[in-house]
């Protein structure tokens, strides 16, 4: 097998087209909807709360630039909706360079990969996003690439077969997962930073909402803001949702401006309760009391009872559940507190003694 060098990878690999292959430019990489490009804090200063990660980010980001290294590899691991993403663009942003965006199940191919890598200038971010989905067989030449900034790629078949070792440039990966758990040892080892985002409490996210009601230039009150931020399940992407929605009631069945009693029958209309909890969190909660007595039960079985599956209910709603306290986890499965019985309106079979196990 024969090793040859190629120094200027990019003229030998063809570019990807701009579509397909996993690769979209930073540009394409828009949010979902114009409204939310237009909430993404873009800088530090502007993204309030998880101040360990930010902390975290900003002593690397400023090292990195002290030294004129690449950002060293990072793994923001949490639930949707948290600000993944927006860390990875403000990364991005702070070191001033290029972000490209791809997601774990897109990269199908270790030339997918190569396509991509080879498209990177010197500390540009390369942004995977559920990296957990990754292939196995693409994962291994990111080991390579991470820690020497080359890939082995085999190339022809059978006698002709050989390997050829492209240098690509130094660059920094920025993972982001639901499920830090499902990442295997060596990719999760190879990240330097590793780095949890957590659900955002009540006042974290009133000024939250009330940034995002600044530019969209909706007129809300503090106890409007309060209200919303109650109810938005410790989530941005929801408190924004939430927003629009209510931003919309307002015009229609008042004078347009958000009120405290505007936000809460707007938020009745859309059956979120005064927690926050949505309709999946609701439903979980109810096949746990009215079919398994209130527990100790597996996710599995939760997951067909409430037609969903197993993977979202752990990803999206369970760590909201426990974090709250509607449900724990036990070695037998989980089980629901009195809180979770009074969330659905319905009082603790057992005493709140016994259901704290
Ligand atoms: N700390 C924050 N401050 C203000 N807005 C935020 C913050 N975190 C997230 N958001 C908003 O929530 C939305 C969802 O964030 P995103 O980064 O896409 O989440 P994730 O990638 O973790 O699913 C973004 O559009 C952004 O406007
Ligand atoms: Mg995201």
């Amino acid at each position: 097998m024969s090793e040859s060098k190629i120094e200027n990878p990019k003229s030998k690999i063809p570019a990807p087209p701009a579509t397909g292959l996993g690769f979209i430019s930073s540009t394409l990489a828009a949010p979902v909807t114009a409204v939310e490009a237009a909430l993404r804090p873009l800088s530090f200063s502007d993204f309030t709360g998880q101040p360990k990660t930010v902390e975290r980010l900003q002593v690397m980001v400023g090292a990195a630039k002290r030294r004129g290294d690449p950002l060293n590899h990072i793994l923001l691991s949490g639930p949707p909706g948290l600000g993944k993403t927006t860390l990875a663009f403000i990364l991005g942003n702070e070191l001033g360079k290029n972000v490209r965006v791809t997601s774990g199940p897109v990269v199908e191919k270790a030339g997918d990969l190569a396509g991509l890598l080879t498209n990177l200038e010197d500390g540009d971010i390369l942004f995977i996003d559920e990296i957990h989905r990754i292939p196995k067989t693409v994962e291994e030449y990111l080991y390579s690439a991470m820690e020497d900034f080359r890939l082995d790629i085999m190339i022809d078949q059978g006698p002709n077969a050989r390997s050829v070792r492209l240098t690509i440039p130094r660059f920094t990966l920025v993972g982001a997962t639901t499920r830090s758990g499902l990442l295997t040892a060596p990719l999760r080892s190879r990240f330097t930073l590793q780095t949890r985002l957590d659900y955002y409490d009540h006042a974290t996210l009133e000024s939250i909402v009330r940034r995002s009601c600044g530019l969209l230039k909706v007129e809300i009150d503090r106890e409007g803001a309060q209200e919303i931020a109650t109810r938005s399940r410790g989530t941005p992407r929801v408190a924004n949702n939430l927003i629009n929605f209510v931003r919309d009631y307002a015009q229609e069945r008042a004078t347009g401006h958000i009120t405290r009693p505007v936000a809460a029958s707007a938020l009745e209309l859309l059956e979120i309760d005064a927690a926050g909890l949505d309709e999946m969190d609701k439903r979980m909660l109810r096949v746990m009391a009215e079919n398994y007595r209130g527990g100790p039960v597996g996710m599995s079985t939760i997951a067909v009872a409430v037609g969903e599956e197993a993977e979202t209910l752990e990803e999206v709603h369970e760590p909201f559940l426990i974090q709250e306290g509607y449900l724990q986890r036990t070695p037998q499965g989980r089980v629901l507190t009195a809180k979770g019985y009074t969330a659905i309106g319905l009082k603790p079979l057992t005493d709140p003694q016994s259901s704290l196990l």
